[in-house]
């Protein structure tokens, strides 16, 4: 399958004739996306916001994190009353973007639970220079609490007790791509064409590894996904989220008690694996508009991929996290207050008409069930001897 308006870029050409003329998908995105000279985030090309490539839900405006504060506060407070004798206790967001979800939530916590804020350190964990730099000057006005960066690693060896948010990254993390044709199933690749003396990407069948075959019989026995599902076209694609075994068997190293709070793109795995969907849910996005050519312009737009709700779950409690429970955003939302905060719009409606509408506009889009109300919210918790009872108020009935 060629498609001409994939051309691909000298490092890319480099990077693949490298590896002997083709590379795995999964090596692509991890190209296209973290290569530290030429990928979208490492570079710090990638832009989040109303002016950037796309909107996460912090890019809206504070509100979402204000929303999500009043939970991390709820575990933050029942972690210090099951009797934790942590002298700190850590924020951690995984993959942080542009550092505007970190600072929001200090902020609000600040407000709702001051006291905490003494006993709490935030730490950033991102994979990518280039975004780093641009947390850093968001990040370094924060006065009144301790933080700083680090990695998986380090934290590894120096374990925290809080509460870890990763929020629309682990949609970024590498897959790999399923082809299913023939009766048989493909590790789908990418490789070069050279049409009129310009090089091409064109995605080629490689020879499926043994993880591959694995994860194909362990959801069939374990998860009781069919692979692939009865009826399928020829050659129907799909992901997998490989890369989320060894993440949750980290993090479990480095959270000694605590939750942790995924929010993602996510679907069951009926809709995941399901006969319709026979190009699987990867899509890219630039300057605000999804393409689903996602060979188009390596290095220069995101690609995204959704979470499978059960797979998640099952890496997560083999790797020893107990599962408290998962609900759309715009449910987890509006248990937590979002509708208080449409009322509280009509006092600010006579001073400032156009800065309400554009604060009801972005409140409505975290509820939006065609876009960002759909993201599910997956809570986990560890708990190391502690008979910990966290409370889960975003699962609530919501109040109005
Ligand atoms: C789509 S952005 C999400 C940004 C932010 N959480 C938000 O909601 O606006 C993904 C972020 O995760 C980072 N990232 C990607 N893979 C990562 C990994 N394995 N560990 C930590 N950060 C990662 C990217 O560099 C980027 O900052």
């Amino acid at each position: 399958m060629i498609d001409p308006t994939a051309r691909c870029p000298k490092w890319l050409i480099d990077r693949i004739r490298d590896s002997g003329g083709s590379i795995s998908f999964y090596k692509y995105m991890d190209l296209v996306l973290n290569d530290p000279e030429n990928g979208f985030y490492s570079t710090g090309k990638l832009k989040i916001g109303k002016d950037g490539d796309f909107c996460t839900s912090p890019s809206l405006s504070n509100d979402f994190a204000r929303l999500l504060a009043i939970q991390i506060v709820d575990w933050l407070l029942d972690l210090e009353k099951s009797g934790i004798e942590d002298e700190l206790f850590s924020l951690v967001e995984i993959g942080p973007g542009e550092g505007t979800l970190s600072r929001d939530l200090i902020l609000a916590i600040t407000d709702i639970a001051p006291t905490l804020i003494s006993k709490m350190e935030l730490v950033l964990v991102e994979l990518n220079v280039g975004m780093r730099k641009r947390q850093k000057k968001v990040v370094n006005n924060l006065e009144g609490i301790k933080f700083r960066w680090s990695n998986i690693e380090d934290l590894t060896l120096r374990p925290v007790t809080g509460v870890i948010i990763a929020n629309e990254v682990l949609d970024a993390f590498p897959v790999e791509r399923l082809v299913f044709a023939e009766n048989k199933v493909f590790r789908q690749g990418v490789s070069l064409r050279k049409i009129n003396d310009e090089y091409s990407l064109e995605f080629v069948d490689l020879r499926p590894t043994s993880a591959i075959m694995r994860f194909l019989q362990d959801s069939n026995s374990l998860l009781n996904i069919e692979f692939p599902p009865k009826g399928i076209c020829d050659r129907w694609v799909t992901e997998w989220h490989c890369d989320l075994p060894t993440w949750f068997e980290q993090l479990s190293k480095i959270l000694i008690n605590g939750s942790l709070l995924v929010v993602d793109y996510a679907m069951e795995s009926k809709r995941y694996y399901n006969v319709i969907r026979e190009d699987g849910t990867l899509i890219s996005y630039r300057n605000q508009k999804a393409n689903p050519n996602i060979l188009k312009d390596p290095g220069l737009s995101d690609l995204t991929a959704h979470l499978c709700i059960e797979s998640t779950v099952n890496y997560a409690l083999i790797n020893g996290w107990k599962f408290m429970g998962e609900t759309r955003q715009g449910q987890a939302l509006l248990a937590l207050g979002l509708s208080k905060f449409i009322y509280s719009l009509q006092n600010t409606f006579s001073q400032d008409l156009s800065g309400a509408l554009n604060r009801r506009e972005s409140l409505l889009r975290l509820v939006d069930p065609m876009g960002l109300g759909e993201f599910r919210w997956l809570a986990f918790q560890k708990d190391n001897g502690f008979d910990l009872m966290l409370s889960n108020r975003f699962l609530e009935e919501p109040i109005s």
